[in-house]
């Protein structure tokens, strides 16, 4: 996607071909900057830190992980570390997994030689194939958009989305933002609801300023906006992503999108699920067996922001001495979600739907 007319992504290989290039998401929205990765630590840090986020970016940059680990050291010892360090990182998006089991399968077989070089390859095979997953899934959503837009006499089809699902939470395009830009593109009169995502401000911070950065028409809303929007009628459709959606269809996402989900169903407004097959977790029968992310209380009782002198200042919001809880996600049963919009086309949330389009996945 652009940022001021130039195309990026969020990952990519340095010039020097071995080091690994990033966005610093904890700029954003006040700074584009990005940072190298030199390490497998290095690679560790910026996921546990969220420089990098998002289901699918988390798993790319895993992947990176393990080549420069291969890079550093192609040991035995070393490949079983980073598969270790990495994994540790965060909890809930399936995708570090996925991404960690391909790289690690892939790998111990191989002599110590030529790992470092199967694994870069590798890795930039899941970048590549996270663009191509993300363009499809945009093509199978855009439909969708269309047909809403068919009845609406040329007034903007007004989508709702929750947490950042955008371009930065992958590699590009995004997964319920791929519609949106493909919409916008051919376009389509669109109006997204941002929800501003508390506690980090992924919405704020990240969404708006990739929508704005694309020129795609928004608005910022506080996380409890979303159920007045669409009592009144100004809500056509909410789209979001997820960080694992099991075989049953229960989607687990950031924290919120479950109310946001229960309003859009009380409403009679279409609520989709935006996912590559890599964010399926295939093991799981429900989403009551996924790991919910618990993160620093400070996310909570803490804000960062850009003063009027332009510094980038924190402060304290909550009552000192209050304590306070922060679950990163929730998770959406699959009777609440209209349908999941993958790569492979649209389904039903359900055992049958998603067997349906992944046969070869459903049988394992
Ligand atoms: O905590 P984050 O910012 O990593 O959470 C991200 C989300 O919840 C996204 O909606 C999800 O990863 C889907 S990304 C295409």
């Amino acid at each position: 996607m652009k940022v001021d007319g130039v195309p990026h992504r969020t990952i990519w290989l340095a010039e020097d071909g071995w080091s690994v290039e990033i966005v610093d998401q904890t700029l954003l929205p006040h700074r584009f900057a990005t940072v190298r990765l030199t390490s497998m630590a290095e690679a560790a840090e910026a996921i546990r830190s969220m420089q990098v986020r998002g289901a699918p970016l988390i798993g790319a940059t895993a992947a990176y992980g393990m080549a420069l680990a291969m890079a550093e050291d192609p040991s035995d010892e070393s490949l079983q570390r980073a598969y270790e360090t990495l994994m540790a990182t965060r909890p809930t998006a399936v995708n570090l997994r996925w991404a960690l089991d391909e790289l690690h399968g892939l790998l111990a077989p191989l002599g110590a030689n030529a790992r470092a070089a199967t694994a870069y390859v590798r890795a930039a095979e899941i970048c590549a194939e996270d663009v191509a997953l993300c363009r499809a899934i945009g093509e199978h959503g855009l439909p969708l958009i269309e047909h809403i837009a068919a009845r609406k006499d040329g007034a903007p089809v007004r989508v709702l989305t929750h947490c950042n699902a955008g371009w930065l939470a992958t590699v590009d395009w995004g997964t319920a933002t791929a519609p949106i830009y493909m919409a916008h593109d051919k376009g389509l009169p669109l109006e997204v609801w941002v929800d501003e995502t508390r506690p980090r401000n992924q919405g704020a911070s990240l969404t708006a300023w990739e929508l704005h950065h694309h020129g795609v028409p928004h608005t910022l809303i506080a996380d409890n906006v979303g159920g007045h929007l669409m009592q009144n009628g100004l809500v056509d459709l909410c789209i979001v992503g997820t960080d694992r959606t099991t075989r049953n269809g229960d989607v687990c996402n950031k924290i919120g999108t479950y109310l946001k989900a229960l309003a859009a169903h009380d409403n009679g407004v279409p609520f989709y699920v935006a996912l590559p097959g890599p964010t399926i977790d295939w093991t799981l029968a429900s989403g009551a067996e996924i790991p919910i992310e618990q993160r620093d209380a400070r996310e909570v009782t803490h804000m960062t922001g850009r003063t009027a002198a332009g510094e980038i200042a924190t402060v304290e919001i909550a009552n000192p001495g209050s304590r306070a809880a922060n679950y990163g996600f929730d998770v959406t049963p699959a009777r609440l979600v209209t349908g999941l919009i993958t790569e492979r086309g649209v389904c039903e949330a359900s055992p049958n739907g998603l067997a349906s389009l992944y046969p070869d996945k459903a049988g394992d």
